[in-house]
């Protein structure tokens, strides 16, 4: 029909540019993860640079520097105050190793081996199986043992997520009233330490695999809190300290499918004195809000679901819903006291024995 010709629907056009961007979006985390590796934001700490002085530190390229630093522009990680001159965002500012919740050591995991381990997401979509086991012919944690720097760069992107945390949980979950707190694959001791500060009256013992004991050891003493806390080997399919007062079970969880999750609250459930409680602490499903009430709320948790999926398999470790949790508790012969969703996503769930 005449005057028709020019009217065509913008919606596909739109769609097929937000699906490329979405398929190069690769590049932009590759190029912050180079930015990391090439220690710019350390360079860029509280004063822009030139590229030509960045390259002259780094040894990198000056004009691939000056493209890469160019393109992390548009997604808000640098500004380009003059031509050829750089500074951190605020978001490129959690770059920083000193930053609050710094985003630097996830930055190195994914620069190396778990990086890697997503290429082969396709052979986990068909096999059903590790790509990380299949990449490293090793699980995950028994490769972390035998490679103490990336056990190292492990622990810290994991310590450096638990400080976004913490600050919701103490606001709403208290631990005074536990007198002796065991962390039960505690990773570096950042949260049981942070935990002991608040709850001086407490003491804590912290439980993982002997890489980590070691830096938990560190942390322990870096904290001042060797007289009240200790680091001990073990492994929570067999044993963990009886008779405490608190058992923590922070991210250990969604590491595991629900046998091996339930064996863990078994053995938790086989220590725990008529009055304990075990207190779980992990990402819901069905918990995260956005700001906007949108997508966004659903991401993080489809996102940590596949990072599951390529480390553990299809019947491996998974993110869950707060149905989930309930059924692996009541499976354990454990009662749910009480269920906080704090708005970032994370559940604490509270349980006792249940006979
Ligand atoms: C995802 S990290 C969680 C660390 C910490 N709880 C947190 O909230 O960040 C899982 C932890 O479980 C530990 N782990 C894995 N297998 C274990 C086992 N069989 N016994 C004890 N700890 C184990 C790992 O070494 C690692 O520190």
């Amino acid at each position: 029909m005449a005057g028709d010709e020019g009217m065509f629907d913008d919606a596909p056009r739109d769609h097929a540019t937000q699906m490329r961007m979405l398929l190069y979006s690769q590049l932009v985390s590759r190029s912050v993860s180079v930015l990391v590796r090439l220690q710019i934001p350390e360079q860029l700490s509280g004063r822009s640079r030139s590229v030509q002085a960045l390259a002259d530190h780094t040894g990198a390229h000056p004009l691939a520097l000056e493209r890469l630093l160019r393109a992390l522009v548009p997604f808000g990680v640098l500004a380009e105050e003059a031509p050829g001159v750089f500074a951190l965002t605020p978001l490129g500012a959690t770059l920083r190793p000193d930053a609050v919740g710094s985003a630097r050591p996830t930055a190195q995991l994914l620069a190396g081996e778990i990086g890697t381990t997503w290429t082969q997401l396709e052979y986990t979509a068909r096999t059903g199986q590790s790509a990380f086991q299949q990449v490293y012919g090793s699980d995950l944690f028994a490769y972390l043992e035998q490679q103490p720097e990336l056990r190292e760069i492990f622990d810290r992107s994991q310590a450096a997520g638990l400080s976004l945390e913490t600050d919701e949980i103490f606001s709403s979950i208290s631990f005074d009233g536990y007198r002796h707190i065991v962390d039960v694959g505690g990773g570096d001791g950042a949260l049981l330490c942070a935990v002991l500060e608040r709850a001086p009256g407490s003491v804590g013992t912290l439980v993982d695999l002997a890489g980590t004991v070691s830096l938990a050891e560190k942390r322990i003493a870096e904290e001042e809190l060797t007289h009240r806390c200790a680091a001990v080997v073990g492994d929570f399919f067999d044993s963990v300290p009886a008779g405490k007062d608190l058992y923590l079970l922070s991210h250990i969880l969604h590491d595991w499918d629900d046998g091996n999750a339930l064996r863990i609250l078994r053995t938790c459930r086989a220590a725990l004195p008529e009055h304990g409680r075990i207190m779980v602490i992990d990402l819901v499903t069905d918990g995260c809000r956005s700001a906007d009430g949108g997508a966004g709320g659903h991401q993080l948790p489809a996102v940590m679901d596949l990072y599951m999926l390529s480390l553990f398999g299809a019947s491996g470790g998974r993110e869950r819903t707060r149905a989930a949790f309930a059924t692996l508790l009541a499976d354990a012969g454990l009662v749910e006291t009480e269920v906080r969703v704090l708005p970032s996503g994370m559940a604490v769930i509270t349980a006792c024995r249940g006979d």
